[in-house]
């Protein structure tokens, strides 16, 4: 058992390292290229869709997502108050208006409040929807919304009802930040089954131009010279036609790395559910101290931490015996997100936010993650429930 175990982490072995050198030996152009194409096709085929963009992270994916749903300044836009604030933050920038809603006992969107929000506030847009910490969202949710970004930063490899996560949105956005279920270092992925969605992605992500050749590769189109802006013959590869930004991938080694890590995402979701079920088993005779979190029926989590909510205990105390017995903590995101500065006053919540602010108050993650051994996990269950029994 390690002295420290942080809640989040990432398994970056010594061969991924050695191929990243030697990759990084091997080509001129080091930014974005064949690897990043490369991984960028095994994301999607593995989650059965047809288009996937990488970008230099999660919340880049997110941004573009949002853009690319061509939500108009002034709509209204649902979200949970329970989040990560950059899927809430390119809402803001977009002059589009968060409706947060109150999460239920699996610490997702509650859909009835979410109904009655709708209505309350006489109809929205769309929606931008995360799988809290891998557990996956009541799938009834996609239906209200034509157009609806999913947050899968922490939720690759979970599914309900026998359909994965990252196909239930019109985009769907993942995180390969170190903590995440695998890794790229920094890097993000934004996934659709739509043509039209996808090229507006790419576009945004890509300084908003029009041509599709990777960086250091010219006329992929064979037409390059072809193009005409404004009625002057132009190249396509300086054919602006989207507000965008650069937010591709930094380097070509991060798809490598990638390929690299999506072929042990299957034996890393079997140690997460291995070390929850560890956990869960280490913490029962606590039960009436413990709050867990409701999983759907028929849903398959990968875990990308193991909540825990106090029914009575002052969490601060507890988190810092945790934290002196060597067992990492984390709180849940932002709590309830309308509480935080940077949405002050520029929101609407039509029905209380009870859930969130419990979540707010009493709630925290320890470890399950695919770096902790059976014999972490089983220290960490049992550290926690000797935490909370005192
Ligand atoms: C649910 C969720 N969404 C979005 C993000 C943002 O991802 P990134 O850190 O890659 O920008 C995170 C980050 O951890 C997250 O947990």
């Amino acid at each position: 058992v390690r002295k420290y175990i942080p809640t989040f982490d990432a398994h970056f072995p010594d061969e991924d390292r050695t191929a990243a050198i030697q990759h990084l030996l091997q080509s001129n152009y080091w930014t974005s290229d064949k690897k990043v194409d490369k991984f960028e096709r095994k994301f999607s085929a593995r989650l059965g869709r047809s288009f996937a963009t990488m970008t230099n992270s999660g919340s880049s994916a997110l941004l573009a997502a949002i853009y690319a749903m061509g939500w108009k300044p002034g709509d209204r836009i649902i979200t949970p108050a329970v989040t990560f604030p950059t899927a809430i933050s390119p809402l803001l920038w977009f002059g589009l208006v968060p409706v947060l809603v109150d999460v239920d006992d699996t610490l997702n969107i509650d859909p009835q409040k979410m109904e009655d929000s709708i209505k309350a506030v006489g109809g929205v847009e769309g929606a931008v929807i995360p799988h809290t910490l891998g557990n996956p969202v009541d799938p009834q949710v996609w239906d209200f919304f034509s157009r609806a970004v999913e947050d899968c930063c922490d939720a690759l490899g979970s599914t309900i009802n026998g359909q994965q996560c990252g196909t239930f949105g019109t985009v769907s956005c993942f995180s390969f930040y170190p903590a995440h279920h695998i890794t790229t270092i920094e890097g993000g992925m934004a996934v659709s089954r739509s043509s039209a969605m996808a090229e507006q992605i790419r576009q945004f992500v890509n300084w908003g131009r029009a041509c599709w050749c990777r960086p250091g590769s010219d006329n992929s189109c064979g037409k390059r010279h072809e193009s005409v802006v404004d009625g002057i013959p132009w190249d396509h590869k300086y054919e602006f036609v989207s507000a965008g930004g650069n937010f591709k991938p930094g380097f070509d080694i991060q798809g490598l790395i990638g390929l690299r890590q999506l072929d042990r995402e299957e034996e890393y979701r079997e140690r997460r559910g291995k070390n929850h079920a560890t956990i869960t088993k280490a913490i029962e005779p606590a039960s009436d101290l413990i709050r867990t979190v409701v999983s759907l029926p028929g849903s398959h989590p990968n875990w990308f931490g193991y909540p825990i909510g106090l029914a009575k205990q002052d969490r601060k105390e507890v988190i810092a015996n945790l934290e002196q017995a060597g067992v990492g903590t984390r709180l849940i995101f932002g709590g309830n997100m309308g509480r935080h500065r940077f949405l002050d006053g520029r929101f609407i919540a039509p029905i209380a936010l009870t859930k969130s602010d419990e979540v707010m108050r009493g709630w925290f993650v320890v470890a399950c993650n695919h770096t902790v051994s059976l014999e972490e996990a089983q220290y960490i269950g049992d550290t926690v429930r000797w935490a909370v029994t005192g």
